[in-house]
């Protein structure tokens, strides 16, 4: 039914201004002449505030700035959790050096608009500094405690409850551990060492354990509830058992509220953590129909288990999904669309929390300030870093998102102080000061919808090598792969 609102530009800016001054399923019946998609009576916070369950999202807290993802922020959810700042590498980026100012900022939205607040993650094998991955054993437990008493007890008393382990299974049919740096060096204890240090650091917060793939009764999710099963055996503490649910249209385990229920009644919570249901780009009106429907039987399954606290969506707009850039081809994935549109998997999540069908739309109250120019999402950027000592090579890859061919490019993003380009490939890249812009070579300037690029550089930098996090392509924003 929509004829791809991502790739509309100037569309979109009508979309979204239609979004805000009218309502959204109004803004959607009149730009695809579809017939108005009901929207919920309420929000879903207030019918999940109701039911007494979390209705939550992760977040990023750059884009509080933008008015609709803000709106809906406010508005939709009861519970916050961090997409990505409060995970190791952001918040002891060196050894025994804290930062928590992007944590903080999730820390006090939360507390600022009343919302509980969900710690992720403590303990992960990705997006672990490398700092950290270098250690041996007895070092790495060490660093594990001194980190898990750093940011939780920096939560203490704030966050509602903590993934402390994530992901420590691997995938396949074995139920065996994940294969990973805490594994290998310290052996089946970590995953306790790692509860027992949280419940020391932060005494209020449950303490999750988390994963992927592991929704319905499978050899991964049966490992997990023999572990969770011994550890409480043991009075290890642990209170609750996280289902990532980063699921694909048409596949929602039919196990999957037995699968929870099977988990309560060992005596921990269970909560849907991440969710997100993909499909292939561009959606479909028949993929976003069986999405809505799939929407519906997971907040149905985990509202049938009592013990199940709630739902989280892995961020709130298309637009911002971790999804295209790690599953090429694939995105659609949440609840709300590129523009900010509610999709009829947000009218699938109203009704299953019980709202009714067809009352007044949502966001409720036009925006007060002028409409908010947002750049097209025509640009996904990939930027891969390699480096050593005092020197680096970076890839860049830009995906070309829109529905046109991209004649000549420029992509410029900035590096910081101590960082200097000294050569490039596949690009002409220059640097002034910080900023950095990379213009096409002769035979690389066309980029057709859908393609990527791909260009590098050398450089040196002066001991920490930062990544930088903002790109642009022909002056639009890009969004980060
Ligand atoms: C993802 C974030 O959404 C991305 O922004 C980041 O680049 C990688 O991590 N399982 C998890 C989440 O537990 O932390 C991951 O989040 C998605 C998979």
């Amino acid at each position: 039914m929509r004829t791809q609102p991502h790739h509309a530009g100037r569309r979109r800016a009508g979309l979204l201004a239609a979004v805000l001054a009218a309502g959204a399923a109004l803004a959607v019946g009149q730009t695809v002449g579809q017939p108005e998609p009901a929207s919920a009576a309420t929000t879903l916070k207030a019918l999940a505030d109701a039911k007494g369950r979390d209705i939550g999202f992760a977040l990023d807290p750059n884009r509080l700035t933008e008015a609709p993802y803000r709106q809906i922020a406010d508005a939709e959810f009861n519970l916050v959790v961090a997409e990505n700042a409060m995970k190791w590498d952001a918040t002891e980026p060196n050894r025994g050096q804290f930062t928590f100012a992007a944590g903080d900022r999730v820390a006090d939205y939360a507390a600022t608009t009343g919302k509980k607040l969900y710690g992720h993650t403590l303990v992960w094998h990705s997006q672990l500094p490398g700092w950290a991955s270098g250690l041996s054993g007895p070092e790495l437990l060490s660093a594990m405690h001194q980190h898990i008493a750093g940011v939780a007890g920096h939560y203490r008393g704030t966050v509602a409850a903590w993934d402390v382990v994530n992901e420590a299974f691997a995938d396949g049919g074995t139920g065996a551990r994940r294969d990973s740096v805490f594994q290998q060096r310290i052996g089946d204890s970590w995953i306790e060492e790692a509860f027992q240090a949280a419940r020391t650091a932060d005494p209020a917060a449950k303490l999750c354990i988390n994963d992927y793939s592991t929704d319905g009764i499978n050899a991964k999710s049966t490992a997990i509830y023999n572990l969770v099963r011994d550890l409480r055996t043991r009075g290890v503490p642990i209170d609750c058992v996280g289902f990532q649910a980063h699921l694909i249209v048409g596949q929602v385990p039919g196990d999957l509220q037995a699968n929870l229920q099977r988990f309560a009644d060992l005596g921990v919570d269970v909560r849907i953590t991440e969710l997100d249901i993909r499909m292939p780009t561009p959606a479909t009106a028949a993929n976003l129909a069986a999405q809505a429907a799939d929407y519906k039987r997971v907040v149905n399954a985990c509202l049938a288990v009592t013990r199940c606290a709630g739902v989280t969506t892995w961020g709130i707009t298309d637009r911002y999904s971790w999804i295209p850039a790690v599953f090429p081809g694939q995105g659609a994935a949440l609840i709300w669309d590129d523009a900010y549109a509610p999709k009829p998997a947000y009218q699938a999540v109203s009704e299953a929390l019980g709202g009714g069908v067809n009352p007044t739309p949502t966001p409720t109250s036009p925006s007060p300030t002028p409409t908010p120019t947002l750049p097209p999402p025509g640009c996904t950027v990939t930027y891969v870093p390699n480096s050593w000592n005092n020197g680096f090579t970076a890839e860049v890859r830009v995906r070309n998102d829109g529905p046109a061919t991209v004649n000549g490019w420029t992509v410029r993003f900035a590096l910081t102080s101590g960082q200097t380009v000294t050569g490039g490939w596949n690009a002409t890249v220059t640097q002034s000061g910080t900023q950095v812009t990379a213009r096409n070579a002769s035979w690389n300037g066309a980029v057709a919808p859908g393609g990527t690029v791909s260009f590098g550089f050398q450089g040196t930098h002066g001991g920490t090598n930062t990544s930088p996090t903002l790109f642009t392509l022909n002056g639009a924003t890009c969004r980060n792969g």
